[in-house]
């Protein structure tokens, strides 16, 4: 594995506050990890699947529109200090920010992402082959939506699949920052 070879930068977008932990493992990793609160306090749940917890509810409330302008605040802040390195949520992702992406692209999907189908990943790798920046897309079995910051680790498949997809993203920084 790669030490960062210059202090660099991640940002970490999530509307999940269990993706603080995926930010620590990032930061132990020795990325600066810079995670914005983008649901306003009120983050999804560790187990979406939990009664009550209403996934479209969420993504209402907490709309492009709406935070957009904590990212863009977010990049300013950190374009005053150092690089700046992209995770962003795929199934969340517009054709033509896809199209217009400037760097190189990694995305580790679960295979029962119920919000990142099948049929959005195909269409991703589609629009990926017209955009002439490398990529690596990594599909993982037994694995649902959110699968590298919530999972049960006693499936064993969700627990390679979390560990795996953690060192395929320090392995691609390392690589391409
Ligand atoms: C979830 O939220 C959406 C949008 O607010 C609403 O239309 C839908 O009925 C809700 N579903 C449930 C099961 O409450």
């Amino acid at each position: 594995m790669h030490a960062p070879s210059s202090l660099s930068t991640l940002l970490l977008l999530s509307l999940a506050a269990v993706s603080m932990f995926l930010a620590d493992s990032f930061a132990r990793a020795g990325y600066v990890t810079v995670m914005p609160d983008l649901f306003g306090g009120v983050p999804a749940p560790g187990d979406i699947n939990v009664p009550g917890f209403n996934t479209t509810e969420l993504l209402d409330r907490r709309s492009p529109d709406v935070t957009d302008p904590i990212v863009a605040n977010t990049i300013e802040y950190i374009h005053t200090k150092l690089g700046v390195v992209f995770a962003a949520h795929p199934g969340l992702l517009q054709s033509s920010e896809i199209l217009a992406v400037e760097g190189p692209v990694a995305v580790a999907a679960g295979d029962h992402d119920n919000l990142f189908t099948a049929e959005l990943r195909n269409e991703l790798e589609a629009l990926l082959l017209m955009v002439a920046q490398p990529y690596q897309v990594s599909l993982y079995s037994g694995t649902g939506h959110g699968f590298a910051v919530r999972m049960d680790l006693n499936d064993p498949q969700q627990k390679f699949a979390k560990q795996e997809s953690f060192l395929q993203a320090v392995r691609w920084f390392g690589h391409f920052l």
